[in-house]
C-alpha cells in the first residue's frame, strides 16, 4: 500500500525545482496549434508550469485546476492571467462542452477514481476535442536517470502507483473517446547539483525509507562531486479525441 501525500506541503519544493519538460511542452504547443484549440484546461496544474507557458506562447484561454490550494497560490502569483481554480480530476468545475483541449502532466497516478476522470474529460470537451495524458510507462519508470538509478527503491513504489497504459486506453474507450494515439518524448540533460533530490521535489522520494533516501542521496552527491551527470527524461503522451 503506497502512502498518500499532502501536496500543500510539497508546493514550495515543486515551485523551486520543477519546470516544463522541453519535449512535453513542444508536443502540447504543436497539438494545440494544429487543432486550433483556444480553450485549454490543465488538470492537476500544480504551480502552473504548463498552463502558464501555453498561455504565454499561444495566448489561448487557459484554466489551471488542482486540489492543492498552496500549489494554486503559487500558480496564481506566477501567472496572473490564468484562470486558476480548486478542482479535482474526478469533478471538474467546467460546463459541458466548454473546452477544446484537456491535459494533465504527472497527475494520472494520483487520481483515485480514473473512470470518473475520463467521464469528466469527455463531458467538458466539445465535439472533436482532445484529451492528452502525459505519464510514465513501466519501461520509462525503470529507466529513469537519476531517480531509478540512484534511488532504485522508487521503482516498485512507482509501479504500484502508475496505471498501465493499456488500462488508460480501456478507460478512454469506455468513456466514449473515439480515437487513441501514443507518442513519446525524450530530453537529455546534465545534472550538476543534487538540490532538487535533496529537497524531494519528486513525490516518490517521500515514499521510500529514510535509509534508502539517504543512501541514494549520498551516492548521487559523491558522483556529482566528481563530474556532472548525464540525465534522460522520457514521457509517454496519450492522445484521445471525442
Ligand atoms: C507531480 S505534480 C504535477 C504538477 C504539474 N502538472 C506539473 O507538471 O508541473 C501532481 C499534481 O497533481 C495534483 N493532484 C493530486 N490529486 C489530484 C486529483 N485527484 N485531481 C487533480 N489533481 C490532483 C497535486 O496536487 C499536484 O499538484
Amino acid at each position: 500500500m503506497v502512502r498518500s501525500l499532502n501536496y500543500d506541503d510539497l508546493a514550495r519544493a515543486y515551485s523551486q525545482h520543477r519546470g516544463c519538460h522541453e519535449g512535453v511542452l513542444r508536443e502540447l504547443t504543436e497539438a494545440i496549434g494544429t487543432t486550433g484549440a483556444s480553450r485549454v484546461a490543465e488538470v492537476g496544474a500544480g504551480t502552473g508550469n504548463y498552463a502558464g507557458a501555453l498561455r504565454r506562447l499561444l495566448g489561448c484561454s487557459c484554466w489551471a485546476f488542482d486540489p492543492s490550494r498552496e500549489m494554486l497560490d503559487i500558480a496564481r502569483s506566477r501567472y496572473p492571467d490564468l484562470n486558476v481554480e480548486v478542482g479535482a480530476a474526478e469533478q471538474l468545475p467546467l460546463a459541458a462542452g466548454s473546452v477544446d483541449f484537456v491535459f494533465c502532466v504527472d497527475v494520472i497516478h494520483h487520481v483515485t477514481d480514473r473512470q470518473a476522470f475520463f467521464a469528466e474529460a469527455r463531458r467538458v470537451l466539445c465535439a472533436s476535442g482532445t484529451l492528452c495524458i502525459v505519464t510514465d510507462s513501466e519501461d520509462i519508470i525503470r529507466s529513469r536517470v537519476p531517480l531509478s538509478s540512484y534511488f532504485p527503491e522508487t521503482v516498485e513504489v512507482e509501479l504500484q502507483r502508475y496505471p498501465a497504459i493499456a488500462e488508460l486506453r480501456g478507460l478512454a474507450s469506455s468513456a466514449g473517446f473515439r480515437t487513441w494515439r501514443e507518442s513519446r518524448v525524450v530530453t537529455e540533460g546534465v545534472l550538476s547539483s543534487a538540490e532538487a533530490y535533496e529537497a524531494k521535489a519528486c513525490s516518490a522520494l517521500h515514499l521510500i525509507s529514510a535509509s534508502a533516501f539517504d543512501a541514494g542521496l549520498r551516492r548521487l552527491k559523491a558522483d556529482l562531486a566528481r563530474q556532472p551527470l548525464r540525465t534522460v527524461s522520457r514521457y509517454a503522451l496519450l492522445w484521445a479525441t471525442t
